[in-house]
């Protein structure tokens, strides 16, 4: 994890349990005799957010709807992190506003680049009831609603398109696109992951996340090429385009639309435990 990543010691979750009483009914002690909770739980993991945003991040009103998106907080703080190490070498002296493409209901991403960084946030999704979530999430907290808005992007063709209004500039722009392909290939992988967890549920998704969350057509590969390709209209109105790659075969289509339009790029390894992932960023000089 990033050295600034408040979570990358052991949780301290005496502290947790008292910002969030909720919590205490979900941990319980390892055969190691560590506290802790199951992952693969997502009423334990929820928990455990809601804890972690008032705990670290005096976030006292989160919540999503239900089966949306639980996001892991520390891998979401990751790309906030190295995001900022990739601003500080632009030595940005205004204040830094950012994108976040497909903030989902659980707005995580500007929540910790407000929280952290206090940079000023734009999220976009173009799911109806994710927008109304974000919403009432930033409006519940008088630390968010100043520093984050929130549009609904009622194009599904478009990502940029009709959220960049003329006259506005963002330092960066930043995306965890949908993975998946088709429903099959997300109902695959939950499965993958709750067998890593020492589960062997074999029925319906069960860490959370709603079709719009987790697939698209194509898959993220698609959806990060065509982000490249609607960015180069937009290249006056953000200085950093930025994007999550989960799966790393992906990478050399990535880089070969990058390489025809003619941007420069580099690619950001990240590694929580013994999961890596990485973004790639991208800006026409
Ligand atoms: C994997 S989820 C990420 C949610 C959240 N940012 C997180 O990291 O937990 C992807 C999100 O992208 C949204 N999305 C899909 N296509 C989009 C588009 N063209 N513009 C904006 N959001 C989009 C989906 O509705 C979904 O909320």
């Amino acid at each position: 994890m990033h050295p600034k990543n408040i979570h990358k010691d052991s949780y301290n979750f005496d502290f947790l349990k008292e910002s969030n009483p909720e919590l205490t009914k979900f941990v319980f002690l390892n055969k190691y005799g560590t506290n802790t909770v199951d992952f693969a739980n997502p009423e334990a993991v929820l928990q455990l957010n809601k804890a972690f945003l008032k705990h670290h991040y005096q976030v006292k009103n989160w919540d999503i709807p239900k089966n949306y998106l639980c996001p892991p907080i520390p891998g979401r703080a990751d790309y906030i992190h190295y995001l900022g190490d990739l601003l500080s070498e632009e030595k940005i002296e205004d204040q830094i506003k950012g994108i976040d493409i497909g903030v989902g209901a659980n707005a995580i991403y500007p929540i910790l680049a407000s929280r952290i960084y206090n940079w000023k946030m734009l999220g976009t999704d173009i799911e109806e009831k994710s927008v109304k979530a974000a919403k009432s999430t930033v409006n519940a907290n008088p630390n968010l609603s100043g520093t984050i808005e929130i549009r609904h992007q009622e194009d599904h063709g478009s990502i940029f398109k009709g959220m960049i209004q003329e006259g506005e500039y963002y330092h960066f722009s930043m995306c965890n696109p949908p993975f998946h392909a088709s429903e099959k290939e997300a109902n695959k992988a939950a499965l993958k992951k709750l067998k890593n967890l020492g589960k062997n549920e074999t029925s319906k998704l069960n860490f959370g996340g709603q079709a719009n969350e987790l697939w698209c057509n194509g898959g993220e590969a698609l959806f990060i090429k065509r982000m490249i390709k609607e960015s180069i209209l937009f290249k006056s109105q953000v200085g950093y385009f930025t994007s999550l790659v989960s799966k790393k075969e992906n990478l050399p289509k990535i880089y070969k639309q990058l390489k025809k339009l003619e941007a420069s790029y580099k690619t950001i390894e990240m590694s929580l435990g013994n999961k890596k992932t990485r973004f790639i960023a991208w800006k026409f000089e």
